[in-house]
């Protein structure tokens, strides 16, 4: 039989602990490439509960970091050269850190070259540094293996530099990375989460303020990502473009709400007031916008008191918004959801990420995990055709070292 569920890397399929082992070929084949040990980094991936595009509208959204990870090894370097070693594209490459004029190759080497230059103007100099990078988030499914990079590589080469930096600093500077160098206008939503994940916990994130609060996730609930494998190239463009589309009801709505900043500002009975003065399609991503502010908040309060079905209910409207108003799913995520409210165990359903392919977010009961996994990539295989990876995982702790053992002190 294939098997259905991806599990963490760390974790045997009885889910014992590899770490040791996993992490101890780390070191080696670090020492292989590079001649050295190596101090090693690591940082989470990320499934967002509730609270689509509203990062970047200064609104709330409720993500969790997940036990999937991008993990970096690193050691210093005479010059002034970063050279990557990749394991997952099995490749080297060198950048020079003192480039003038630095240039973007599309590639994954990218979002590490972004962060030493995010580093850099914000007066924290990056040192020459060997960089072992592997991981195991998904790539391109919504589940922010770009943040996980970003945040493991920035910790990397501020330890090798010796420069301490807050969690939060760390989520700006990445951001910073991404919005500047890779050119994508994302939130700070991914780079947040996978910096300041708690274990066990979701944050509920005011984007604005950047506050947050811990709300546990019932010990007796998993969190699903079902993968509908479809990658759709005009993710990134249609994202600038949804962000344009708020910033323009922003810019219209103002001229009767003189003291908004953001769509954030916006209340759901202001913006049907001044409905007809905005095109039906920013009117319908305003409204998106403005009512999962609202469910976010609701949806939390929901967590708090342990009313699972309310919650449940909140996840299943925010996906129709995203559907209807917002217009970021797609056929393949739709019926993933359809698919996924009908079976047992199931709390709730939605796409979840950026949008227009990626990975459906959902509450199971971790009782309920190995039928449903099984029951819904069945279903999926057969309608839509692609056979759909399937990750569980509880809410992960975010960034942070993680030491390797001396091999003598391991076998004692
Ligand atoms: C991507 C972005 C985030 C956020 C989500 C949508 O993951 O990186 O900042 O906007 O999409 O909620």
């Amino acid at each position: 039989m294939r098997q259905m569920i991806r599990r963490p890397e760390t974790r045997d399929h009885v889910g014992n602990d590899l770490k040791m082992d996993a992490h101890q070929r780390l070191q080696t084949k670090f020492a292989e490439i590079f001649g050295s040990t190596a101090r090693w980094f690591r940082a989470p991936g990320r499934v967002n509960l509730i609270g689509e595009h509203t990062d970047y509208n200064d609104g709330f959204v409720l993500p969790a970091a997940i036990e999937y990870y991008s993990r970096v090894g690193v050691a210093p370097r005479r010059d002034r050269k970063l050279v990557l070693h990749s394991e997952t594209y099995g490749e080297t490459v060198e950048i020079n850190l003192d480039d003038p004029q630095p240039t973007r190759l599309h590639r994954w080497t990218d979002y590490a070259q972004g962060v030493a230059i995010a580093l850099a103007h914000s007066g924290k100099r990056p040192r020459g540094a060997n960089l072992l990078i592997e991981g195991d988030v998904p790539i391109g499914a919504g589940l922010s293996s770009s943040a996980a990079l970003e945040v493991s590589v920035a910790l990397a080469l501020l330890a090798n530099s010796d420069i301490a930096v807050d969690k939060v600093e760390v989520a700006k500077l990445c951001q910073r990375a991404e919005n500047e160098f890779v050119g994508a206008r994302c939130g700070i939503m991914d780079q947040f989460t996978s910096s300041c994940g708690v274990r066990d916990r979701a944050l509920l994130l005011d984007c604005r303020s950047l506050d947050f609060r811990l709300l546990p996730i019932d010990p007796a609930v998993s969190l699903v990502a079902c993968n509908t494998m479809i990658k759709h190239e005009v993710a990134s463009s249609e994202y600038n473009t949804r962000r344009a589309e708020c910033e323009e009801g922003v810019r219209l709505l103002s001229a009767f709400l003189p003291n908004i900043r953001a769509l954030r500002d916006v209340s759901p009975a202001d913006l049907e007031k001044y409905s007809g003065a905005l095109p039906d399609v920013i009117y319908r991503r305003c409204r998106h916008i403005v009512t999962e502010n609202a469910r976010v908040l609701d949806a939390a309060a929901a967590l708090e008191a342990g009313n699972m079905e309310r919650f449940g209910e909140l996840m299943g409207e925010s996906h129709l918004s995203m559907r209807d108003d917002f217009e970021i799913s797609c056929h393949e995520l739709d019926i993933m959801v359809e698919m996924a409210v009908m079976m047992d165990g199931v709390l709730g359903s939605r796409m979840t990420g950026g949008g227009f392919g990626g990975c459906t977010i959902n509450l199971v009961r971790s009782d309920a995990v190995k039928k449903f996994a099984g029951d819904i990539a069945g279903c999926y295989e057969r309608v839509i055709g692609p056979h759909p990876e399937i990750y569980v995982s509880r809410p992960a702790e975010g960034a942070g070292e993680f030491l390797i053992a001396p091999r003598e002190i391991q076998q004692r």
